[in-house]
């Protein structure tokens, strides 16, 4: 066997499989390994025409294949079958190769396995790879963790098989050291969650606020498309929306159950964020929102809870009630990556990573599930001031959330008129009049536990810390 393969993906499921056609499409030799050695020769025998592959049965042949310092993509699922896979191929590694984990691994885990590995001289590149099955294939957006080192081998590899942003640029970028990249993705699926979330919305309010029909809202989100939400979700949704059910020739969405799946991704960064102390109030109710939809006999024991007499819109209502959506959809979406970009800035200042956010937003412009046209537009923000406190203290975002700031309320209140549900649209603007309110009653959460607990407080008007005596005669004393 001769050892001329540039890179290896072990691990060919769909992803992995489409990660290794894109790689031998750009000219690269591959090396293919699987568990089961006839998916490897299956791939070989369907796409070897597309360019070099090297399929290899065992893991010994499939390390011999590759030229060094070794590049290994293993592309396998995350938690225990990973460890389970570098457990069998780093022992026939060297120092100075690279074991590229492209899964959807949790970034603790990356660490873990980044620091186990250097102690061997091995190159862990933990790399959150966005865009599904047709990313993989055609150019995903891809986001490399661990060392610099690793990425000065790997990188123009990887900006060669990524997706291009419209000025070209590749969506790579060297994210920061062991766990930066799946820390990334990681966020990059909580504000997927998010923006999924927020459209289910938007949807079912133009559905049952407006009485549009799917089909109809499958066209107001074409429309919408054309415009600053332009991205991958809406341009699928109207495509869901408009599908119709061959079996029933009912619309799809209304065959379908509605309770929500998820692996994990979106959970994980509202756990991360409670831990790091960052408001994603909005990624949180888009997770709880999923949970809630599964609750199938809670649901069905609160089918007879009473909610308000629903008032139907007349047509020309209806359309300027669409526009107002739109409103209250881009001004919440805003806020989802306000507080996803704040949860990157977190993590980068607890790990030191030091992330750069323009990077970010700048490679989730093409190939991934969140991409749109916006996020150059957060992209120049970042670019403009690393140093933002938030995306909402950007200009041009303020200035584009004051305008939708009338809709978004109106669109509230008819949903809570109505009795439809809208945790994400609430969340957002609750999120946002929190952030721009003078006072909160956190000072009055300060004076109860003071009371109850003598846990202290700090004043307004002077340093230092206090308590009053509340049991006593109330007089305040320094803590
Ligand atoms: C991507 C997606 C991908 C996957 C999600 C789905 O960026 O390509 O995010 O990673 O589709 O994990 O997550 P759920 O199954 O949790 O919805």
């Amino acid at each position: 066997m001769s050892t001329t393969a540039q890179i290896g993906v072990t691990g060919l499921a769909v992803m992995g499989r489409n990660l290794a056609r894109n790689f031998a499409r750009n000219g690269y030799t591959v090396a293919v390994h699987n568990r089961t050695a006839s998916r490897t020769h299956a791939l070989v025998e369907e796409f070897g025409g597309e360019g070099d592959f090297v399929a290899t049965e065992t893991a010994k042949e499939f390390v011999a294949a590759l030229e060094r310092p070794r590049r290994l993509v293993i592309m396998v699922k995350a938690g225990d079958p990973t460890d389970a896979v570098i457990q069998e191929f780093a022992p026939l590694l060297e120092p100075g190769d690279m074991i590229i984990d492209g899964g959807n691994a949790h970034f603790a885990d990356t660490r873990r396995r980044e620091r186990e590995l250097r102690e061997q001289g091995i190159h862990f590149v933990g790399t959150g790879i966005s865009g599904g099955e047709e990313g993989a294939l055609h150019g995903p957006s891809i986001m490399p963790g661990g060392s610099k080192e690793s990425y000065a081998s790997l990188g123009p590899m990887l900006e060669k098989i990524s997706a291009k942003a419209a000025d070209e640029a590749p969506c790579v970028t060297h994210v920061g050291a062991d766990g930066a990249g799946h820390f990334v993705k990681m966020v990059h699926n909580g504000i997927e969650y998010a923006d999924m979330q927020l459209i289910g919305e938007a949807y079912q309010l133009l559905r049952d606020v407006a009485g549009y029909t799917p089909a109809q809202i499958a066209d107001i989100f074409r429309t919408w498309n054309t415009g600053r939400l332009d991205s991958y979700l809406i341009e699928i949704t109207a495509e869901v929306l408009s599908h119709v059910d061959a079996e029933t020739g009912k619309p799809f969405v209304d065959v379908v159950v509605d309770q929500a799946e998820q692996k994990g991704t979106g959970r994980w960064t509202v756990q991360i964020a409670l831990d790091l102390g960052v408001p994603v109030s909005g990624i949180a109710e888009a997770v709880f929102a999923r949970s809630l939809s599964g609750h199938a006999a809670l649901r069905d024991a609160s089918r007879g809870l009473v909610g308000p007499k629903a008032s139907p819109l007349s047509e020309s209502e209806a359309a300027a009630f669409a526009d107002r959506v739109e409103q209250a959809l881009y001004a919440s979406k805003i806020v989802s990556y306000t507080q996803g970009f704040h949860e990157v800035a977190a993590g980068s200042e607890e790990y030191g990573w030091n992330i750069d956010l323009g990077a970010v937003a700048a490679i989730w412009r093409g190939g991934c599930i969140i991409r749109a046209a916006f996020l150059d537009r957060i992209r120049a923000a970042y670019d403009a001031r690393p140093d933002l406190p938030s995306l909402l203290s950007d200009e041009t975002f303020a200035q584009e959330i004051a305008a939708a700031q009338d809709d978004w309320r109106e669109v509230l209140i008819a949903a809570t008129r109505q009795g439809v549900p809208t945790p994400g649209f609430a969340a957002a603007l609750a999120y946002y009049d929190a952030l721009r309110a003078e006072r909160l009653p956190a000072a009055l959460t300060q004076g109860q536990r003071d009371y109850f607990g003598a846990h202290t407080y700090r004043r307004t008007d002077r340093d230092g810390t206090f308590h009053t005596l509340w049991g006593g005669d109330r007089s305040e004393v320094t803590a």
